[in-house]
């Protein structure tokens, strides 16, 4: 028998090592953005209205939730059941319970840098003010979901650089904002803001819904509410959050299962990928033992086997959302008119756009002797040369018009590309100036 002092002494040494696993076992933090407005766009606040389900089931508090969502669907005029968001044809309310942490014009990129960095001083006053508090032991969570083209994603009346997020986790980073980070992104060229940035090194694990070069996918085309309810990526992973025990789940299974089903893109990871194979789900996306996962129906499932038919390429959804209104719209009707003219108006918008970029590509070689307009407008190139397409395209953005516009965004490689063959700035801006000034700054109806 041990006498009784050393008793003591080994309970007081395992009360200590117990309390000492309980504060390390840390908290859960998660950011979830949509960074578009607009009905057409109805399917990005769908996907960050389900991914807070997800995580508010699995016991993540609201207080360590961050969402930032333009709040134009719910209640938008064209919604036919309002306060009612889904994000799949079957699906449920997600919107219910939703926090409104920054809605409006409040959902900008300074704000989520802001938020991402825990400067609480700086969202004084603006939203909920919520920001993550998290520290050394916190796992965090980051879901981003919108449009997006070389090295950037949008926001409502703006848009992020690569860059300036890739500056924002490193100082997460060198500040201790976290033990692990995970961040999913949907946008177009999504791969674009992690590939040749994110180091493996930091304790981060990404995955992203396409590489640097291609588009995503929007898919639910629902001929009600006559919009798509989510986006390939998203939903696919969300679907599997859903259907699988995330407490066993790896991380990296779950982003085999999103890539086998996003068909139409290549979902790729980035960062420390040892982490993302020794991980589970659950340390990012929480657990509730309580909340038993529920399997698909065959139904389900089956609808998800058509997702491929349904899926359709952002930079199309609008026009693809008009031609199905059309086509549900009896011949010689008013309405009718009203979409052919709206449908027409959009392409006509569209071939501007684009017409306007490659003007610029033109102009850009006029002072030049080598003229490498064949290869800038045929092929894209790695973008490296981050500072020229910031300053380049924030030019546009005042002389030209909104660059986070679908129709713009599609074409900003080729503006990466005038940066990436070592045209300065401020040659590029010239050319910006020559074709922009005469037109004034174009807004876009739709
Ligand atoms: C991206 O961040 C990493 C640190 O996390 C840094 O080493 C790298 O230089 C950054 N890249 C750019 C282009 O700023
Ligand atoms: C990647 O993550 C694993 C698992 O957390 C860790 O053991 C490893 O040291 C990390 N790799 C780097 C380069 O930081």
């Amino acid at each position: 028998m041990l006498p009784r002092q050393h008793f003591t002494f080994i309970a007081a040494i395992a009360f200590l090592g117990a309390i000492g696993s309980i504060a390390a076992v840390g908290q859960n933090w998660a950011v979830l953005v949509a960074g578009s407005n607009g009905y057409f766009n109805y399917r990005h606040q769908s996907d960050v209205c389900h991914a807070y389900q997800i995580l508010h089931k699995n016991g993540i508090p609201d207080s360590n939730i961050v969402v930032m969502m333009y709040d134009d669907i719910a209640k938008n005029p064209e919604n036919p059941t309002k306060g009612i968001i889904i994000n799949h044809l079957k699906g449920k309310d997600v919107y219910h319970d939703v926090p409104h942490d920054y809605t409006g014009n409040t959902v900008t990129p300074k704000n989520f840098i802001n938020v991402l960095l825990g400067n609480k001083d700086a969202m004084n006053g603006v939203g909920s003010g919520k920001v993550l508090e998290s520290g050394p032991d916190d796992n965090v969570f980051v879901f981003f979901t919108d449009h997006g083209a070389t090295g950037l994603v949008a926001f409502p009346n703006d848009v992020l650089y690569a860059k300036d997020l890739n500056t924002t986790i490193a100082q997460m980073h060198s500040q201790h904002k976290y033990k692990e980070m995970v961040i999913y992104i949907e946008s177009c060229e999504s791969g674009s803001m992690l590939d040749g940035l994110l180091p493996d090194n930091i304790n981060i694990y990404a995955t992203t819904a396409s590489n640097p070069d291609e588009s995503s996918y929007a898919c639910y085309y629902d001929s009600v509410r006559q919009t798509y309810l989510g986006d390939l990526y998203s939903v696919n992973w969300m679907e599997d959050s859903d259907a699988e025990d995330v407490t066993t789940e790896t991380l990296f299974k779950q982003f085999q299962i999103t890539r086998k089903k996003t068909t139409e893109s290549h979902v790729m990871q980035y960062g420390n990928l040892t982490l993302g194979a020794s991980s589970h789900v659950s340390e990012f996306q929480g657990a509730n033992m309580l909340n038993k996962p529920q399997p698909m129906s065959p139904l389900t499932d089956r609808l998800n086997a058509m997702l491929k038919r349904d899926a359709v390429a952002v930079v199309d959804v609008r026009e693809s959302i008009l031609s199905r209104r059309l086509a549900a719209l009896p011949v010689n009707s008013a309405e009718r008119a009203a979409v052919e003219s709206k449908l027409a108006n959009t392409i006509q918008q569209r071939n501007a756009i684009a017409g306007t970029i490659d003007l610029i590509a033109k102009k850009s070689f006029e002072v030049n002797r080598a003229n490498y307009y064949e290869l800038v407008t045929s092929q894209r190139m790695k973008l490296t040369q981050h500072d020229c397409y910031k300053s380049v395209t924030q030019h546009m953005h005042e002389k030209c018009f909104d660059i986070q516009n679908e129709y713009v965004l599609n074409k900003l490689w080729i503006v990466a590309n005038l940066c990436q063959i070592g045209l300065q700035d401020f040659i590029i801006k010239n050319a910006v100036n020559a074709v922009c000034e005469p037109l004034g700054r174009q807004t876009f109806e739709y």
